[in-house]
């Protein structure tokens, strides 16, 4: 399995939202030093394809393929099955709202065609957007309070055989008391001190680096709050900082 070194940059994870590989990668190059790995999402895989799994993990950081498979227990163990085999790729994700069955079928796609004792990527399972509020989320016919059906979805993805969960801060914790040291958690939806209070962006639920490290995460994504800073290096320099602080 695909081992993380300790330096607190290894758990920074920049999303590389962006609409074109070539922009994609001109930023990657300027902050590859300062961050763990880089998170392609739907928006620039859709315009680049497996081309910026490819040209990204050429920078030496690890790659997480963050395109969220959710479809028929088949059809995503293929999907993780062609991931897995991509150069660079440590972390893949579904929705655990596929349910037991695509989980199980991702976490086996996952291992197959991996020499035993070789590294292989880790599969994650998505928990609720952290974008949702839970107006939103009853919206969609999900009852209860976010954080309860959270911790339930992380326990489904355990026992499903899945690595880890992508949650927000605010359910990190109780994830982490329940699901043990092992599972990873990731948590998106952060933003920096100063900026935390006031511009979200469309994030619903946010909270800072350091209150994601203290709650237990081992991973967190950062978009806007580098990729649109002023100053990338200034901004991913702080949040590593400030990660290092939060591990002291
Ligand atoms: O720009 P920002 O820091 O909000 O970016 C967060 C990133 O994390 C986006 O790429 C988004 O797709 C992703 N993400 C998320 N919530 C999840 C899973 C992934 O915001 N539950």
């Amino acid at each position: 399995m695909t081992t993380f070194d300790a330096h607190p940059r290894s758990s920074l994870i920049v999303a590389l939202d962006f609409d074109s590989l070539t922009a994609a990668v001109k930023f990657a190059q300027q902050v590859a030093d300062l961050v763990g790995m880089f998170k392609i999402g739907s928006q620039l895989f859709t315009n680049a394809g497996p081309d910026a799994v490819r040209e990204i993990s050429k920078l030496g950081t690890g790659v997480f393929l963050d395109l969220k498979f959710h479809d028929i227990p088949n059809t995503v163990a293929g999907a993780v099955l062609a991931a897995a085999a991509m150069p660079g790729l440590q972390l893949v994700n579904v929705h655990a709202l596929g349910g037991t069955a695509m989980m199980r079928a991702a976490a086996q796609a996952i291992s197959a065609g991996v020499p035993m004792g070789a590294d292989r990527a880790r599969l994650l399972a998505v928990t609720v957007l952290t974008s949702m509020d839970q107006k939103a989320i009853r919206e969609v016919g999900i009852g209860g309070p976010p954080k309860s059906r959270v911790v339930k979805l992380a326990k489904l993805a355990q026992e499903a055989g899945v690595d880890g969960v992508v949650a927000s801060v605010q359910e990190a914790k109780a994830i982490r008391k329940a699901r043990g040291p092992e599972f990873l958690i990731v948590t998106p939806g952060v933003r920096p001190k100063e900026q935390s209070a006031d511009d979200k962006d469309d994030q619903a639920r946010t909270a800072t680096p350091r209150e994601a490290i203290k709650a237990g995460a081992d991973f967190i994504v950062v978009g806007r709050p580098i990729i649109a800073a002023a100053d990338p290096r200034a901004a991913a320099q702080a949040i590593v900082d400030e990660i290092a602080a939060a591990k002291a």
